[in-house]
């Protein structure tokens, strides 16, 4: 079981023009999942309020994942990238590289998301990208992975026994 944390990354969302689909699809895939959904926010695209929210729900504990959906692409207003790199204390590069590389053959145009994930303090904070589908087909590629990524950034296993995992 764990925590997650949602954060909605969008001026219009935020503004009340659309309605946050991306943060419900986020939810209907964690809904297959033993985990809950303990924090959620619509936010705009604003380097310090982003920041300021990430680090905020990191440090007080309690959440195990934060997925933002949404800015991490290449237009003016899109600095949800920015904001994670100021505030994580280690990037984890190979999960937003795997979410890029195995959605390419579904659309090119993942190339174009900058997203990035790290951890704060026991926190694993992970960019998606703000369309519903972008975020159906990113998740797939990492949701295997995410439950022994917080059982490790828990302190709850050192040993790598998990069969497949490449170590004996
Ligand atoms: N990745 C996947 N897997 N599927 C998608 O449809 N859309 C792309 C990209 N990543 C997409 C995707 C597009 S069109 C853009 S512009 C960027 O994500 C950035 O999106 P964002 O600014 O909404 O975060």
């Amino acid at each position: 079981m764990f925590n997650l944390g949602i954060v909605t990354i969008s001026d219009k969302a935020w503004q009340g023009q659309r309605p946050d689909e991306s943060g419900k699809a986020i939810r209907e895939i964690f809904s297959a999942v033993d985990s809950r959904v303990v924090k959620y926010e619509v936010i705009p695209d604003e380097m310090e309020i982003i920041a300021g929210k990430l680090a905020q729900w990191a440090d007080e504990g309690g959440v195990d994942i934060i997925l933002t959906t949404g800015g991490t692409g290449l237009g003016p207003r899109d600095v949800t990238p920015e904001a994670t790199l100021s505030i994580v204390d280690k990037v984890v590069p190979g999960l937003a590289e795997m979410m890029r590389a195995q959605t390419f053959s579904a659309t090119p145009f993942s190339l174009l998301s900058r997203a990035v994930a790290g951890v704060r303090r026991k926190c694993l904070i992970i960019n998606l990208p703000g369309s519903p589908k972008a975020v159906r087909e990113c998740l797939e590629v990492i949701l295997p992975v995410l439950p022994h990524a917080v059982e490790i950034i828990k302190g709850e296993v050192t040993e790598h026994t998990i069969p497949g995992a490449g170590r004996d």
